[in-house]
């Protein structure tokens, strides 16, 4: 039989009772953790969502108490009364913040009662570690767990600070709609088809852009908005498909301004871990983060940055009988990294490293140990001497690996940046307490998709160029010379923290007349154009301010601060990998009769 709650009231949540507390009569309720039965006596830990508390049932004390909780089981939900007691010191749990009491029951209440759970909410995280899709569809349980009670917590924390410092600067919190037009921002889009217009449909948002843009338009100056964004691309393990943004837009604003907001608003959020970023983040180019670190999101918590030993080997005799010569001739690069103590790679670990750098299409990697004697598989080519150069060129010392990949620049490069955080993980250089914050600048305008034959935006088709390419832009443009597309830089930017790419943004383009251009370069016809953002060219001809701004993943923000690496455990109700919802079982099927009145008929393959 179970107990009714009646009018009975918690006093404390099962974390906040302390020392002080002793001699109080309270009342707590939540889970049954744990439960070990000693004789007369009975311990169980109850846990809610604040912690766990020590309760202690005596068969002499309180007789039917004890039976209720000889009857309670695991995940059990249960009401204590009873009195705070300080615990002796050898019972004293250091571990937990109420270790130094136990509640001794009056009154125990079965409010209700748990069938055995699917798997132990105390052995996930340990070696026996459930499988994530059997978490995954019982998540309401997985949840229960602390680590994800307390990364929910923290984001609930992260989106307060958020508006709070939001509103501080006199942002307004403007919502625009989930059902939508197409706003593109490289993904492909959710779509829901109209009942009332057969045939059409609404895109959800990839993002606020076309809209927060708008806002300025009519004058709000100021916008922001913790909005959902939905994306059809595929997932890693930073990416969901539906995702949460801090997005933001403001107006008569240059990059410089908006770096403030963005550098104002992390570091509000970090002071929730007691970390201060600082004041003004350490400012890169597109090409230079590429060059140094291979990518344009460098964890800069530790350096190994790339080397280019290209000149270097060019200008080596008997190069032209090297494996290098190819890639050289064809206008590639050697790069290379230098791992510091590491000349004692093994065969077998150098072989990981080599199929490692295989999985980012480069040819392969090869390696100078820097010993007394140089080792590398290059010593059929080169002389000690050459290779003794080549190692200090990479600015290796004694003792040291350089591990050298050649090829074209756009493999070498995604290559070596890659290669350079496995190092980073498997030798621990990584120092889990600090966080790096830089703003990587002068974004190409551009990137050339070699399938399609198209430039495409690297970031979104609304950013504006740089004040300094612009006329470039122009001619490239009007005079069809496509080839300098290439070249044109944006005014976008983008705020990485240790190598996740946290939030990105740009400068807009403002007139009609650019945006228009634009769209050519990026082979929109001027019908397609009008088309999809008629409406949107419209609205550049009434005034439209000079504006910018960025959105921040509220997601990967609270990844950093709850220290995971996994998406999935700073979200309540997440995906799968391939796009599932376990405990629903969705994307499900709909009613013959729904799909008839969309007009939707489904074509099997
Ligand atoms: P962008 O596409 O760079 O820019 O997105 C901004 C930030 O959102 C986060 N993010 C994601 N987080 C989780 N899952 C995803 N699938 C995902 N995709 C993006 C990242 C990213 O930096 N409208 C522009 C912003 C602007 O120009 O103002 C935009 O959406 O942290």
């Amino acid at each position: 039989m179970l107990d009714l709650l009646g009018n009975l009231q918690r006093t404390h949540s099962c974390g906040s009772l302390r020392e002080e507390h002793v001699g109080q009569t309270v009342v707590l309720m939540g889970w049954v953790a744990r439960k070990r039965d000693f004789g007369v006596f009975t311990f169980i830990d109850l846990r809610d969502r604040e912690g766990i508390t020590q309760i202690v049932v005596s068969e002499d004390f309180a007789p039917e108490a004890h039976t209720k909780a000889k009857q309670a089981r695991s995940e059990y939900v249960i009401a204590v009364k009873g009195e705070v007691v300080a615990r002796s010191p050898e019972t004293v749990n250091q571990k937990i913040p109420t270790g130094k009491i136990e509640v001794l029951a009056k009154e125990i209440l079965i409010l209700n009662d748990s069938k055995p759970l699917p798997f132990e909410l105390e052995k996930v995280g340990s070696q026996n570690l459930a499988s994530e899709e059997l978490r995954l569809k019982y998540r309401y349980l997985d949840l229960r767990r602390p680590q994800l009670q307390r990364n929910l917590m923290m984001r609930a924390q992260a989106i307060k600070k958020i508006r709070e410092y939001m509103d501080s600067l006199g942002f307004i919190e403007i919502e625009t709609p989930i059902l939508l037009k197409s706003t593109p921002e490289g993904a492909r889009d959710f779509i829901v088809p109209s009942r009332i217009y057969r045939g059409k449909f609404f895109a959800l948002p990839q993002s606020p852009q076309i809209l927060k843009q708008i806002c300025m338009i009519a004058g709000f100056d100021k916008y922001y908005q913790i909005a959902r964004c939905f994306r059809d691309e595929d997932l890693r393990a930073d990416r969901q498909p539906e995702f949460t943004q801090l997005d933001v837009e403001m107006s008569f604003v240059n990059q410089e301004m908006v770096y403030s907001v963005i550098e104002g608003v992390f570091r509000s959020v970090f002071r929730l871990i007691d970390v201060e970023l600082p004041e003004k983040f350490p400012r890169m180019t597109y090409n230079e983060a590429i060059e140094r670190f291979g990518t344009d999101k460098p964890d800069l918590r530790f350096s190994m940055e790339l080397k280019d030993l290209t000149e270097s080997f060019k200008t080596a005799e008997n190069i032209a009988s090297s494996p290098f010569a190819s890639a050289l001739q064809n206008g590639g690069m050697v790069k290379a990294i230098t791992v510091k103590g590491k000349a004692d790679y093994s065969r077998k670990q150098l072989d990981e490293l080599q199929e490692f750098v295989k999985r980012y299409g480069a040819s392969g990697l090869t390696w100078i140990k820097f010993l007394e004697e140089t080792q590398s598989p290059l010593a059929k080519f080169f002389s000690p001497e050459k290779l003794t150069e080549f190692a200090e060129k990479a600015e290796a010392e004694k003792g040291d690996i350089v591990l050298i990949v050649a090829g074209k620049k756009s493999v070498v490069l995604p290559a070596l940046g890659a290669l350079r955080i496995e190092i980073a993980k498997r030798e621990n250089l990584i120092d889990k307490n600090t966080y790096k914050p830089v703003l990587i600048t002068e974004f190409p305008m551009f990137e050339y998709n070699e399938e399609s034959g198209q430039y495409e935006p690297a970031h979104h088709p609304f950013t504006s160029p740089m004040d300094e390419d612009l006329e470039f832009f122009r001619r490239a443009v009007e005079k069809d010379e496509r080839e300098l597309l290439g070249k044109v830089r944006a005014k976008a930017y983008d705020a990485v923290i240790n190598g996740y790419e946290c939030a990105g943004g740009s400068i807009r383009i403002h007139q009609r007349e650019i945006q228009e251009l634009n769209f050519k370069a990026i082979g929109l016809s001027p019908e397609v154009a009008k088309e999809r953002f008629g409406f949107f060219l419209e609205a550049l001809e009434y005034g439209a301010p000079p504006h910018g701004g960025f959105a921040a993943g509220i997601e990967r923000i609270c990844m950093i601060l709850c220290g995971t690496e996994n998406i999935r455990d700073v979200m309540a109700f997440p995906k799968t990998s391939s796009t599932q919802d376990l405990m629903m079982d969705s994307p499900g099927k709909v009613d013959e009769s729904q799909l008839d009145e969309l007009g939707i008929r489904i074509i099997s393959d």
